[in-house]
């Protein structure tokens, strides 16, 4: 939800703002703005209703030349998409603000602004941090002082990138509830919300922690304060995923760049978590093997894409580990009078680490004893990494795409080794470990041949371009992959899509299948297949046509109204990372017929870190 940038540098600051935008835009993409503090002492503004490129364009046209200055890309909570409602906001014509996040009693602040003669120019919660700053470093004169102050005075979850005309080439930076972390240049230092908007100037970076503030001055000079104000050393650490990952490379679209890396990240989550016959509980943490075994019950909290995969794990969990698993949306959950049963283990699921509604789960579920808290997430630092008493990291590398993709297969690879490592904490069958651990090893190998039927799949998807609707089937722990496949094709492609469990299909949805109604199957071959044979068979009875993703040994035909597609045969319990691919790839070759914005969807936000 919103991207920040800042720069204090020797060089003009214009284009790493203007870039460091381009790489944040996946945060959201209404409009987007600049301000840089002009060599005489001005501040001077660009904003832009729009993509990041709006903004380009006027910024060739009137440059902003400077040594420091902040930038922001929106995604509207608090009035409309505008240029008005573009940030940064200023107060006056000497202090100008950007901030990522919601300020809850925006309201009542604005009242007592307004009392005292402030004007208000936007819709915008922001606006009123802006006011206050202005008002308070008049009172106390300093600016890292004034938004020390300011943030005693806001409830909600914050990051701001703040500069003032009267500070030459000073940038301060203050987080609660939203990310945000300092690059460390060589003579330079920066701000953004996630260090890949910094890639192309510094892979250094202190991580933030909640109510930090920080100063930036020219020489690359960083001072950190703490919550309570205490000047603090934080550590500086070096950034692991190359710069490539901002970069579509051959590709036409991230997204479907991130679906050909799967392979590799699937490989890379399960690199040196792997023993011989076993996964290695170690994976987990140096606790992990002790708090495994007092494992009672779970948990699984999260959002989106990230819930479908919790949606999978509970089948797997319950499976091999008889462990009672309960999954829910973390919007829901955190406000719920939850029972929490004696050795509860809380699991949350989350790419980014800074979903508001899955901190928040978190963070309350804090306070109901749990036995512990572990998240499965993709960015190292994140807030949701940092807060959990054990972590699994699920190494995709950063994901772009608005849609996810590569996060998801890789959450669901991580997921498979916590069955394992519970599995072996709790006594699963010795062989039946080994055999999973050696599917596991192959598992790059078949995703990297689903991916070889792109053109095949590609054919398919000219059937759905002018359709209206989608019904989408699967069975057991492919109940959720349907969901899955139905979620990609409305984020691009804005087609309707429904999930049902295949069983569920002459309970209503029946009702709606007709020749207007593709109906995507995933096939694979377990125990529900003969099952899900018969739910087939009552759609085509209706006139509906399907379209099966199917096992190679399966036995399904092609026929009149029927697609089959095969792929290669897996072992029954991975399944459900394989037959995601190909509902991926469709929804991507939908989206790029109907001619929809494949990476980045109308109205959706990469990393959703507003409630
Ligand atoms: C947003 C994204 C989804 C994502 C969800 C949860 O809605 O558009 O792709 O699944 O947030 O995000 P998380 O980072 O917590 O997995």
């Amino acid at each position: 939800m919103c991207g920040i940038v800042g720069a204090v540098a020797e060089r003009n600051v214009q284009g790493i703002l203007l870039e460091g935008l381009k790489r944040l835009e996946y945060r959201g993409y209404d409009s987007a703005g600049m301000t840089v503090r002009s060599p005489q002492g001005q501040l001077q503004r660009q904003r832009a209703l729009g993509k990041v490129a709006a903004l380009e364009e006027r910024l060739a046209a009137e440059p902003l030349p400077g040594h420091s200055g902040i930038a922001h890309t929106r995604w509207a909570t608090h009035g409309r998409p505008s240029e008005q409602n573009a940030h940064p906001h200023q107060s006056g014509e000497r202090l100008a603000v950007v901030h990522n996040g919601i300020i809850e009693n925006h309201e009542a602040l604005r009242r007592e602004l307004e009392g005292e003669g402030y004007v208000f120019t936007s819709e915008t919660d922001t606006e009123v941090i802006a006011h206050l700053l202005e008002r308070e470093s008049r009172r106390v004169g300093d600016l890292l002082t004034a938004v020390q102050g300011v943030l005693a005075h806001l409830d909600g979850a914050y990051a701001l990138g703040v500069i003032h005309a009267d500070e030459p080439d000073v940038v301060i930076g203050a987080r609660k509830g939203s990310p945000l972390v300092v690059g460390v240049g060589i003579d330079e230092a920066f701000l953004a919300s996630d260090p890949l908007a910094l890639l192309q100037v510094t892979d250094r970076f202190v991580y933030l922690q909640e109510g930090d503030a920080v100063r930036l001055s020219r020489g690359g000079v960083i001072k950190v304060v703490d919550a309570d104000g205490y000047a603090v050393e934080r550590e500086v650490q070096t950034f692991e995923h190359g710069d490539g990952a901002a970069s579509k490379g051959d590709y036409r679209h991230f997204m479907l760049k991130e679906i050909h890396e799967q392979p590799a990240v699937i490989a890379a989550a399960l690199e040196g978590r792997l023993g011989e016959r076993s996964v290695l509980v170690e994976s987990f943490g140096p606790d992990a093997e002790a708090l495994f075994g007092q494992v009672k019950q779970i948990h699984i909290v999260a959002c989106g894409t990230s819930y479908h995969a919790g949606m999978v794990a509970r089948y797997w969990l319950e499976r091999y580990t008889g462990v009672p698993v309960q999954v829910e949306v973390a919007s829901e959950y955190r406000y719920r009078q939850v029972v929490v049963p004696e050795g509860t283990l809380f699991v949350t699921l989350s790419q980014s680490g800074e979903t508001a509604d899955t901190l928040a789960a978190l963070r309350f579920a804090r306070a109901r004893g749990y036995l512990a808290s572990l998240a499965i997430c993709n960015v190292p630092g994140s807030s949701l990494v940092r807060e959990s008493d054990l972590t699994l990291m699920t190494q995709a590398g950063p994901e772009i795409g608005v849609a996810s993709t590569k996060a998801f297969t890789t959450q669901l690879t991580a997921l498979m080794l916590l069955t394992l490592a519970l599995g072996r904490v709790r006594g699963l069958d010795a062989g039946e470990q080994a055999t999973l651990v050696e599917a596991l090893r192959g598992l790059p190998g078949l995703v990297a041949r689903v991916l070889e039927l792109d053109p095949a799949i590609e054919a398919l998807g000219t059937a759905f371009a002018e359709k209206h609707h989608a019904l989408f089937l699967g069975r057991g722990a492919h109940f959720p992959i349907a969901l899955e496949g139905a979620l990609k094709l409305k984020e691009i492609s804005y087609i309707h899509a429904e999930a049902y469990p295949a069983g569920e299909l002459k309970h209503g949805p029946l009702a709606l299948v007709d020749s207007e109604m593709p109906v995507i199957s995933v096939a694979p071959n377990d125990e529900l297949l003969d099952k899900l044979k018969s739910n087939l068979q009552e759609v085509r009875a209706r006139g509906g046509e399907l379209f099966v993703f199917a096992d190679e040994q399966v036995g399904l035909a092609e026929e009149e109204g029927v697609h089959v597609l095969h792929l290669p045969h897996v072992h029954e319990a991975l399944a459900p990372i394989l037959y995601t691919v190909p509902l991926q790839l469709l929804s991507y070759h939908v989206a790029v017929l109907k001619g929809t914005d494949v990476d980045q969807p109308r109205n959706l936000a990469k990393s959703v870190t507003v409630e």
